[in-house]
């Protein structure tokens, strides 16, 4: 298995880099003005490997004692190898070192990996808010894709 090795602050310098990921990774990728927001108001993170390889990034916004988990993201030749998993996990351990009481998330509705890794990470379904992303659908009788909306799953997980 692949191991996630550490954790760094991400730098301005690493966001030619993340925004690659992003775009290779979501259908919806924050703009760079999205990350460099990030980067003046929250805590960001760079996921390594032992060989100090880049392997993912996470950006959370803090609110008193809570930390609200914006983007999580592994990149794309490293997803499916456990790595989501660990990641989360080093993340917890990290905030709550740095006292940080409860994370809260939103996920699409159909972000099966996601799911499952904040589920396997202690993270419980709260509720839903209808219609919250935009998401592309296959419209038979159009023949394309069209843009619609999807819900968004609200979890938490005490630190
Ligand atoms: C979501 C994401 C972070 C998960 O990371 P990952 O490294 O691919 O996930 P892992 O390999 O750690 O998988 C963890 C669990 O999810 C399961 N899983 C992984 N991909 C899955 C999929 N497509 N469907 C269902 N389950 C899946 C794994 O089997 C594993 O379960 P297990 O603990 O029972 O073995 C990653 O896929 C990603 O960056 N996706 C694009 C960005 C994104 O959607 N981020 C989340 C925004 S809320």
């Amino acid at each position: 298995m692949l191991e996630l090795n550490y954790l760094r602050n991400m730098q301005e310098s690493d966001l030619d880099w993340v925004l690659q990921i992003e775009q290779q990774a979501y259908d919806f990728p924050w703009s760079r003005q999205g990350f460099e927001n990030s980067l003046d108001q929250g805590l960001n993170y760079i996921f390594c490997n032992a060989d100090g390889e880049d392997i993912g990034y996470a950006c959370v916004l803090t609110v008193l004692d809570e930390a609200h988990l914006l983007n999580l993201c592994i990149a794309p030749k490293f997803q499916g190898r456990g790595l989501g998993k660990q990641a989360l996990q080093k993340l917890q351990g990290k905030l709550k070192e740095s006292d940080f009481n409860i994370m809260f998330l939103e996920v699409r509705v159909s972000n099966d990996a996601a799911l499952k890794v904040y589920e396997r990470c202690g993270f419980n379904r709260d509720g839903v808010r209808p219609n919250y992303y935009s998401c592309h659908e296959w419209d038979e009788a159009k023949g394309a894709l069209i843009e619609t909306k999807e819900d968004a799953i609200l979890m938490s997980c005490p630190l």
